[in-house]
């Protein structure tokens, strides 16, 4: 492991290695502790290399605050993060860093003012030079370090979504990811700050968290008001000797504006005093519960994985193919032809089809229509033959997805198709775009017919065929296939199917944090 004092030393250590490898990246204030390992520990699973920072950031403390009494253990954090397997510790003077402190709040080098919309509530509302400091040195290390992927703890929950707009402004090119917070058995969350308590207040500073799970608990009896929520964190931390709140509040996750009531989810955000130690503590909570769309083109493995993700996940698969089945079960039980639009645009605005989770069946649901269970009667290969001409159909497809929109309202579900993150559920919290390169789709296709016992395959008609099927499907009108802006594309070539599911589990996790 290096121990990089200066950018010369970091950047000539960097360069070789930048041209392939994935550069994970965690800036830390050092006097390292388990949050800190966690977000180190995934960093390494992730990336080729690992460049963790240990800078005591002038910047973002006020005159009065612990600049000078913050822990700083360079030795033993140096020693930990050799044991985790990190490749490269950064840990800059002041003078290095080329800051400038001057008088109380000003400096004589630039400075990066993130929104005040952000920053004028939590812990911005009383450290007015808090979030510009965090921002400058944040963008200094981004654009020193060159990393692939940063990690932040949601135990900052507002430093995770100001970084998150810091990038995205400023187009600096990092993926940032998000660790949930680690915590004491007595539920406090870890933190260098922690040191500074004695054991009595350890004991108490419990008290933080329980509040939270109070509220927590009330939102999910159905108490959606801020201000009923607020008040049983405040009633809970005021039984307690000795805790002096700075603030309690609900905000939303990603934008930082208060809330009154909660419609969707709201971060909820304290910060006390144990003696002289300030102390802070979230939660977000949220109402619907998650949705991940997994759209891709045919062949990519999207069914597959979908299935196994419910299943692991413990969500529910929506199986929006099932749905279009069901209908091409009923066109062809009641003898309709498939041409007549009009007829089928009738009958399905008419039918009640259902998709029925039931805890102990399967993940995939009973299908009935017109409540006859027709779970098994839509896999025939009659149904299979004509189900895309019925899919293609506007106005089946319109009818189904605002059904689908309806079940979305609870959340709790995975979906795949071609227009899940684009369409039908624009707000999916995680939206994945499977695919792989055609030759890779045409080598499983010839693999899985040969499986079958076909013979005389050709496998360059095979991968024309499938891009042929692609052009079709990216520039048809109804639904065509399209990556979403914020979806994420993975590429599934050379990964086995148990590789693709733990990557999108992998995200999921990082994007979707309860706690
Ligand atoms: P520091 O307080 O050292 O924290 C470094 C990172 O560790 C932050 O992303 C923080 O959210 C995360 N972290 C701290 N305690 C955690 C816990 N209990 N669980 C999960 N993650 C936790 O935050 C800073 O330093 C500074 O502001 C910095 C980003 C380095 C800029 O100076």
């Amino acid at each position: 492991m290096l121990i990089a004092k200066t950018i010369a030393q970091l950047r000539n250590e960097l360069i070789p290695q930048k041209k392939q490898q994935k550069i994970g990246f965690v800036p830390t204030m050092g006097g390292l502790h388990q949050g800190h390992f966690s977000l180190i520990n995934d960093a390494i699973k992730e990336n080729d290399m690992v460049v963790v920072s240990i800078f005591v950031n002038p910047l973002q403390f006020s005159p009065k605050e612990d600049l000078d009494r913050y822990p700083r253990q360079l030795e033993k954090d140096c020693q930990i993060c050799q044991e985790l397997g990190v490749n490269i510790v950064f840990t800059p003077t002041v003078e290095e860093m080329g800051i400038n402190k001057v008088g109380e709040d000003s400096t004589t080098t630039t400075i990066v003012i993130p929104p005040q919309t952000m920053t004028s509530v939590l812990c911005g509302r009383d450290r007015k030079i808090f979030f510009q400091g965090i921002a400058t040195i944040l963008t200094k290390l981004f654009n020193i370090v060159e990393p692939t992927n940063a990690y932040f703890g949601q135990k900052d929950a507002q430093q995770l979504a100001i970084v998150r707009r810091l990038v995205k402004d400023l187009n600096i090119p990092v993926n940032i990811k998000a660790c949930p917070i680690v915590r004491e058995d007595s539920g406090l969350a870890c933190s260098s700050r922690n040191q500074y308590l004695t054991s009595d207040e350890k004991e108490k500073a419990g008290i933080l968290y329980a509040s939270l799970q109070g509220a927590k608990q009330a939102f999910i009896k159905g108490e959606k008001q801020v201000t009923k929520l607020i008040e049983i964190v405040r009633k809970k931390l005021g039984s307690c000797e000795g805790i002096k709140i700075q603030y309690v509040e609900i905000v939303h996750p990603q934008t930082m504006i208060p809330l009154e009531v909660i419609e969707d989810s709201g971060l909820l955000a304290i910060a006390c005093y144990l003696g002289k130690t300030r102390l802070i503590d979230n939660l977000i909570l949220q109402d619907r519960k998650p949705i991940i769309a997994i759209d891709g083109p045919a062949g990519a493995g999207k069914s597959t994985v979908t299935r196994q993700i419910a299943e692991i996940l413990g969500l529910n698969f929506l199986d929006t193919g099932a749905m279009y089945r069901a209908v091409t079960w009923l066109v062809m039980d009641l003898g309709l032809s498939l041409d007549d639009e009009n007829a089928i645009e009738n009958l399905v605005s008419k039918a009640k089809i259902e998709l029925i989770f039931d805890e102990k069946s399967e993940i995939s649901p009973v299908v009935k229509v017109n409540d006859i269970d027709v779970t098994k009667a839509i896999r025939s290969e009659k149904v299979t033959t004509n189900v895309s001409k019925i899919a293609a159909m506007a106005p089946v497809r319109l009818f189904l997805v605002k059904q689908q929109q309806e079940w979305g309202k609870k959340g709790g579900i995975v979906a795949e198709g071609r227009d899940i993150g684009t369409n039908v559920f624009p707000h999916a919290e995680l939206k994945i775009f499977l695919t792989a390169s055609v030759s890779e789709r045409a080598k499983r296709r010839f693999k899985d017919l040969e499986s079958r016992g076909e013979l005389n395959l050709d496998l360059q008609g095979i991968q024309d065929s499938i891009e042929k099927r692609d052009a079709i499907d990216s520039n048809r009108s109804i639904a065509p296939l399209k990556k979403a802006p914020d979806a994420i594309e993975l590429i599934t070539d050379g990964l086995t199917i148990e590789e693709v599911i733990q990557k999108i589990i992998g995200l999921y996790k990082d994007k979707i944090r309860t706690s």
